[in-house]
């Protein structure tokens, strides 16, 4: 059987851009030290500091947050499904000399981690293909301590056109062929999730263009303040994708 590891590995091995990046097939090693530098700006936002304990779920093999979050001495936990992912990780890591992380392979739905451990839990890019996201943000807010950061990001809305395609694609193909898919929610699903589980939204950043998110946006710019599109500083309910920011009570 084709499991959710096994199509992540095989990804990673054929195609590691792709597995980590989506549309942006050619990342080059200057497009991720910029990618580095955005998400470092993301971790000051969010006043990430030495010693603090910071989870990535879904850290993926690039470190967009596992890097920056070394470079500044947070106590660094890298999680993803992909075994591939982290040993391709593990050795950017060492080359880029940024200190150690460590890592842990599950699947985000059952994290194998203590309650309230984490002063962050950030989540990149992976949301967004994960089905039952309720489970895993469930799992996300129990890990963080009360009063701890989430950053999540991104949520496709369901009810926007540009996102039929992330819609429909997963009905006809997904059970078949087990690919990388994509997934969409309505506002009011992720909000009931968020407070069944004492995640307060701090601030939710919209997004709005004529085609779906990850054409439109140049991922090296993901963390940027200053996206190619429309940028709407409130929780829009007819944006086509969200990126919130919370607080465990
Ligand atoms: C598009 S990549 C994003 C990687 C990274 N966060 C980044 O922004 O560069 C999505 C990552 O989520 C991981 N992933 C997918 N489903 C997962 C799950 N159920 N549990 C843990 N990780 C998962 C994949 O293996 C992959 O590395």
């Amino acid at each position: 059987m084709l499991t959710e590891k096994k199509m992540w590995n095989d990804l990673y091995r054929h195609d590691e851009m792709f597995a980590a990046q989506g549309c942006q097939l050619l990342v080059s090693p200057q497009k991720i030290s910029e990618l580095h530098r955005d998400a470092d700006k993301l971790l000051s936002n969010l006043r990430v500091k030495k010693g603090d304990k910071l989870l990535d779920v879904g850290c993926g093999s690039l470190g967009t947050i596992v890097v920056p979050a070394l470079k500044k001495k947070a106590e660094t936990y890298g999680m993803d499904i992909s075994s591939v992912a982290i040993s391709l990780l593990k050795k950017r890591i060492q080359k880029l000399k940024v200190g150690k992380a460590e890592f842990v392979e599950a699947d985000a739905k059952n994290i194998p981690i203590e309650d309230n451990f984490f002063d962050f839990v950030i989540s990149s890019s992976t949301l967004i293909h994960i089905k039952k996201i309720d489970k895993v943000i469930s799992e996300m807010s129990r890990v963080l301590k009360s009063g701890g950061t989430m950053y999540a990001s991104p949520f496709h809305n369901k009810k926007s056109f540009v996102n039929i395609p992330y819609t429909i694609i997963p009905v006809i193909l997904g059970e078949k062929t087990k690919r990388r898919m994509f997934y969409t929610h309505h506002l009011s699903e992720i909000i009931s999730i968020f407070r069944e589980n004492d995640l307060v939204i701090e601030k939710a950043i919209s997004f709005r263009g004529i085609f779906p998110f990850y054409i439109h946006v140049d991922f090296t710019k993901i963390f940027s303040e200053n996206l190619v599109w429309k940028r709407i500083e409130r929780l829009e309910k007819n944006a086509h994708t969200w990126i919130f920011y919370l607080k465990k009570n």
